[in-house]
């Protein structure tokens, strides 16, 4: 019997592509299951970030924070991610010891940390799951195809980055998009708590399924949360929240666009009657 002949490069970039490997982080291939695999180049090398639309509510600076040894768990990483976050007196403390935290394996394989964009002085908060390939590259949530959709929904009542706040429940892009896991989700949850937490919003809105059964606690399909006003407990006081359809979805389900319209103007009604 004659050997299969060696794949060619298309071959191979296929298979990763189908294996869910879309970028190169460093030019040379790193063996991680060496105990002492070098940390990845891509994430040293990665641009600052671009900075949110306005400056953290509170202008001290940060104290320092060190962190030890690796979590040894994801349940120490858990608590220690809750540790973390409840030491953070500010917004740019919060992302600069998110910057740090190392509990987190995706941090390892994502170019940088996509922390938020908008107004950190905005009353309402739209939280997604977790950064794409094109968040990951430019650092910031939602700046892809659902994005561009979703700065269309929020122009549809008046809205748009100067004046809410947007971020994910992950701050670090799975690696091929996969879905993050549950341990993943929990260790992430504290950071992007406190990140309400620090915006104190008015409102609360949850895109997707990941985000609104993390943030509140249900365990139903988004087409059963979806347009139900929630309790949400910041931490300093309640919130309402109203879960809603992620915008990929509704690029691959455009019928549903007639629902999250419906949201949309839920939304609005509770914006106008918070300012009253
Ligand atoms: N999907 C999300 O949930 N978040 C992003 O930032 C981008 C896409």
């Amino acid at each position: 019997m004659t050997p299969d002949p060696a794949p060619s490069l298309r071959q191979l970039l296929a298979f990763y592509l189908d294996a869910g490997v879309d970028c190169a982080l460093a030019e040379d291939p790193i063996n991680r299951m060496l105990d002492d695999a070098p940390e990845p180049a891509a994430r040293e090398a990665a641009p600052e970030p671009r900075p949110i639309v306005k400056p953290a509510l509170h202008a001290k600076p940060p104290p320092p924070l060190a962190f030890g040894a690796p979590p040894a768990s994801p349940d120490a990483a858990i608590i220690s991610a809750r540790e973390a976050a409840a030491t953070a007196p500010t917004l740019e403390a919060l992302r600069e010891l998110m910057q740090r935290f190392d509990g987190c394996a995706l941090r390892a394989t994502a170019t940088q940390l996509v922390f938020a964009d908008g107004n950190p002085q905005a009353k309402v908060v739209f939280v997604g799951e977790a950064p794409g390939r094109d968040e990951d590259i430019e650092g910031l949530p939602f700046v892809g195809r659902s994005g561009k959709l979703l700065d269309l929904m929020l122009a549809a009542i008046g809205l748009n980055r100067g004046n809410v706040y947007i971020a994910n429940v992950i701050p670090w892009r799975p690696p091929g998009n996969r879905t993050p896991t549950p341990q993943e989700t929990q260790i992430c949850l504290p950071f992007i708590r406190r990140q309400i937490e620090l915006v104190n919003p008015d409102l609360l809105v949850t895109l997707g399924n990941p985000s609104t059964q993390a943030l509140l606690g249900t365990r139903d399909g988004i087409m059963r949360t979806r347009g139900r006003w929630f309790d949400y407990d910041t931490g300093t006081r309640t919130i309402r929240a109203l879960p809603t359809l992620h915008p990929a979805y509704l690029l691959r389900q455009p019928t549903y666009k007639r629902l999250a319209w419906q949201d949309l103007r839920a939304i609005a009604t509770a914006i106008a009657a918070t300012s009253n």
